[in-house]
């Protein structure tokens, strides 16, 4: 019997993931690379598809891969963000699907075809690409892959040098950490992401003898301590939704992680609401600078 898969968290209600499925998603630290799953060895796959188009494309491409002729494949999607475009690109693909809609999601099954079309081509699309505007290597799918977010910008900008022993949270694919190894003094660098994806680009990009890479949840504590200093720009958003809360425990985690006097920099938008917890975890909190909506705190231990 060939083994089951799913990707992503499903509500429980919409699509039923058979019992001992491998995990696929690059966000759950610790799941099976899909991309590496060989040809034609699943029987059944259920995936909870990305926002992005190209992401999109490049996981149901893969995921056809995937299975065996005739393995069955559900995909489902909030309608906003891609549902509706499912069934359309499954069609692309040359598989036929049944399509139902339930709480304001999209969930589309169909079975393998024997011979499905299109898939190098999109399977193209989604790959590592090294993005000649960013000077780095990139992948569809991971924070602000093809383009250069201005918060991340506005803080490499203005970051002074540092010097010791730090971490990169939520490194991303490695625009911040490049800035902070630029000062000869970091001694040691700690880049964390629970994107594999993210990470294994900052692995491409930041190729520095310092540098140890985690793919890791820092909502669950990173073992980091005594670090001279943290730079970050947190995420905001938790499977698409908007979570304040997130941001928040990223910087309980790196007042945890540096030693007293340790100082944490992080860039974040205007309205986010961090100041109240920087404050009640950390000595000194300096507001440094306010641009393009974006706001830099220097935050001392
Ligand atoms: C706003 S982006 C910043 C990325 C990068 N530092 C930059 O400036 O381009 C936030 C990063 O945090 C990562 N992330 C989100 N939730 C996380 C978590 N619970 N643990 C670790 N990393 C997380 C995301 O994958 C993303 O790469």
């Amino acid at each position: 019997m060939k083994p089951s898969g799913v990707y992503g968290t499903p509500p429980a209600e919409l699509a039923e993931v058979p019992a001992g499925a491998i995990q696929f998603s690059p966000l759950i630290p610790g799941s099976g690379p899909l991309e590496q799953q060989e040809e034609g060895t699943l029987s059944e796959l259920v995936v909870l598809a990305p926002p992005g188009t190209v992401e999109r494309r490049y996981t149901i491409a893969l995921a056809l891969r995937a299975l065996a002729p005739g393995g069955s494949l559900t995909v489902l999607a909030p309608k906003d963000k891609g549902g509706s475009r499912i069934a359309k690109e499954l069609k692309s693909f040359g598989c036929n699907s049944t399509e139902t809609s339930r709480r304001h999601h999209r969930i589309c099954t169909g079975g393998r075809p024997a011979l499905p079309v299109g898939l190098e081509e999109a399977l193209t699309e989604g790959n590592p690409r090294r993005d000649e505007t960013l000077g780095l290597w990139t992948w569809p799918g991971v924070f602000s892959w093809n383009r250069h977010d201005p918060g991340s910008a506005l803080l490499e900008q203005n970051l002074p040098p540092l010097g010791g022993r730090g971490a990169d949270f939520g490194c991303g694919i490695g625009i911040l950490a490049r800035a902070i190894l630029a000062s000869p003094k970091v001694e040691h660098l700690a880049m964390l992401d629970i994107d594999r994806r993210a990470v294994e680009m900052a692995a491409r990009n930041v190729d520095d003898p310092r540098v140890e890479l985690r793919w890791a949840d820092i909502r669950t504590g990173t073992e980091l301590k005594g670090l001279d200093f943290v730079v970050m720009n947190p995420p905001f958003h938790d499977g698409g939704a908007e979570d304040q809360s997130l941001g928040q425990t990223f910087i309980r985690r790196a007042a945890e992680a540096l030693r007293p006097g340790g100082v944490l920099w992080l860039v974040a938008n205007r309205h986010l609401p961090y100041e109240a917890v920087l404050k009640s975890l950390f000595k000194r909190v300096t507001p440094k600078i306010e641009a393009n909506g974006y706001k830099i705190y220097e935050a001392v231990k």
